[in-house]
C-alpha cells in the first residue's frame, strides 16, 4: 500500500479530492498525514474531518535555513511511514520551494499539481499568465518535482478552453475542476506501479 503525505498551505481542495478518491479502497494508497506550513490553512480542518492525521510545521517566523526546515518535514514524513522507498509526497498548493537535498532524497517520490499546461506558464498565477498571453487553451499538469520551477517529468495533463470572456477567476474555477480529477488519477497510476520514467518522459503501462 503506497503511503501518501499531502503537503498544503491553504484551502486544500486538491487534498480533499485526493482524500475522497482514496476513500474508495480500490486504489492501493492511503494518506498517512497531511502536513501544512501554515497553521491557519483551511485544508487542515478538512483533513481532520476525514480523520486524517495533521501536522503543522510553521514556516512563519522559522529562523533556520531552507535545509533545516526541509529536515523537519522529512522527519515528519519518516515518522509517519513515508520513506523514499515506499512513500509518495503530494504537493497540493504547498507554497514553499523544496531544497535540493529533500528532492534528491525523495527522487521521483514527490509530485505537484500546477494550474497550466506545462511547460507553458510555470510559477505563480499561471491562470493570469495564460489569459494575459492570449492562450486559447490552458489546463493543469501533475508532474514529478525536480530542482527546477515546475520542470519535472509530466505524469497527467488536462486541457480547458480559454474563452474570450474568461477572467482569472473563471479560468481558475474551470482548471480547478480538472485538477480534482487528474490529481487522484496520477496517484492511482503511481500506486498501481504503472508510471515509467525515461529521461524526462513518462509512459503509462496499461493494466496486465
Ligand atoms: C491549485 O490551483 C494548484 O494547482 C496550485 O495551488 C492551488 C491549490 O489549491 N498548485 P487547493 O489548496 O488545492 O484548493
Amino acid at each position: 500500500m503506497l503511503q501518501v503525505a499531502v503537503l498544503i498551505s491553504g484551502r486544500g481542495s486538491n487534498m480533499k479530492a485526493i482524500l475522497c478518491s482514496l476513500a474508495d479502497k480500490e486504489i492501493p494508497a492511503e494518506v498517512a498525514v497531511v502536513i501544512s506550513n501554515n497553521p491557519d490553512a483551511g485544508g487542515l480542518d478538512i483533513a481532520r474531518e476525514f480523520g486524517v492525521k495533521t501536522h503543522v510545521i510553521s514556516s512563519r517566523g522559522f529562523d533556520g535555513t531552507r535545509c533545516e526546515y526541509d529536515m523537519q518535514i522529512i522527519k515528519a514524513l519518516k515518522h509517519n511511514g513515508i520513506t523514499p522507498s515506499n512513500g509518495l509526497v503530494c504537493l497540493a498548493g504547498f507554497m514553499r520551494i523544496l531544497g535540493t537535498e529533500f528532492i534528491r532524497e525523495y527522487k521521483n517520490r514527490i509530485i505537484n499539481i500546477h494550474p497550466s499546461l506545462l511547460p507553458a506558464f510555470p510559477g505563480l498565477e499561471a491562470q493570469r499568465q495564460a489569459i494575459e498571453y492570449g492562450a486559447k487553451y490552458s489546463g493543469c499538469t501533475v508532474h514529478f518535482v525536480d530542482s527546477g520551477m515546475d520542470t519535472g517529468p509530466i505524469i497527467v495533463q488536462a486541457a480547458v478552453a480559454v474563452d474570450k470572456d474568461d477572467t482569472q477567476e473563471s479560468l481558475s474555477r474551470k482548471i480547478l475542476e480538472q485538477e480534482h480529477k487528474i490529481y487522484p488519477r496520477a496517484i492511482r497510476l503511481l500506486a498501481e506501479g504503472r508510471v515509467r520514467i525515461t529521461g524526462r518522459r513518462t509512459t503509462i503501462q496499461s493494466h496486465e
